[in-house]
């Protein structure tokens, strides 16, 4: 995945020509393309391999099961033109490494502490050791909350060599600054941007806070 704006649009949209065409918009800025259930469920797979054309796709699937179904999810997230995809790492050692393993390659972002406030009761008691065991299981990065940036801070000190991908910006209340300040290497941002009446020029102004912090 190419570093340049460090935006990451979730793209949740489901009206179908909508997403189409927030994406058209907006992918001269963008990094990636995250998508998700609602996506997916409302124009079917073949989404994947479109969006796939125009950006680099990471299929949000929370993949969260036993180590062959997640080799299977993976092998036909792959097939479609995912260049990426977001596992759960509750699941254990086993089935992260077999995620890692059916990958072949291409990233595998570890969820840690999730950014809602319900992500406080159970993940961020285990946030540390997730990104630990990510890190020993050969995955490219972690998702980590832009709501609590303190905490993307100590999730990076458990796994420094992994990326971090940062959502909850916007719409959940966290900041791009704040949470690249804390050591976020991509923000993930859906609502402020496709939920936008001007997408582009939310992505813009985005990407221009970004790159104000100067890397
Ligand atoms: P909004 O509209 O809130 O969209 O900007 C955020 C997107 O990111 C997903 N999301 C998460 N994914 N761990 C994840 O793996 C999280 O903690 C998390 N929080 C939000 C959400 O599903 C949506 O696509």
């Amino acid at each position: 995945m190419k570093m340049d704006s460090r935006l990451i649009l979730a793209l949740d949209e489901t009206d179908v020509p909508k997403a189409l065409h927030v994406l058209d918009e907006v992918c001269g800025i963008i990094d990636a393309v995250k998508i998700n259930w609602p996506l997916i469920l409302s124009a079917g797979p073949e989404i994947i391999t479109t969006l796939s054309q125009k950006a680099d796709v990471i299929c949000d699937f929370k993949i969260a099961d036993i180590p062959n179904t997640d080799r299977l999810i993976i092998e036909q997230s792959v097939k479609r033109g995912a260049s990426g995809v977001i596992v759960h790492a509750f699941t254990g050692t086993d089935s992260l490494k077999e995620c890692v393993s059916a990958a072949g390659g291409r990233d595998v972002f570890v969820v840690t502490e999730m950014s809602h406030p319900g992500g406080q009761e159970f993940t961020a008691k285990h946030a540390e050791e997730f990104a630990a065991m990510a890190a020993e299981c050969g995955a490219s990065g972690l998702i980590a909350p832009a709501t609590r940036p303190e905490r993307i801070k100590k999730i990076k000190e458990s796994a420094p060599g992994l990326l971090i991908l940062s959502p909850g910006v916007g719409a959940q209340g966290g900041s791009a600054s704040n949470a690249v300040l804390n050591g976020a290497d991509y923000v993930i941002v859906g609502r402020s941007i496709y939920g936008s009446s001007d997408p582009k020029d939310a992505a813009q102004k985005l990407a221009d806070e970004i790159k104000a912090l100067r890397f």
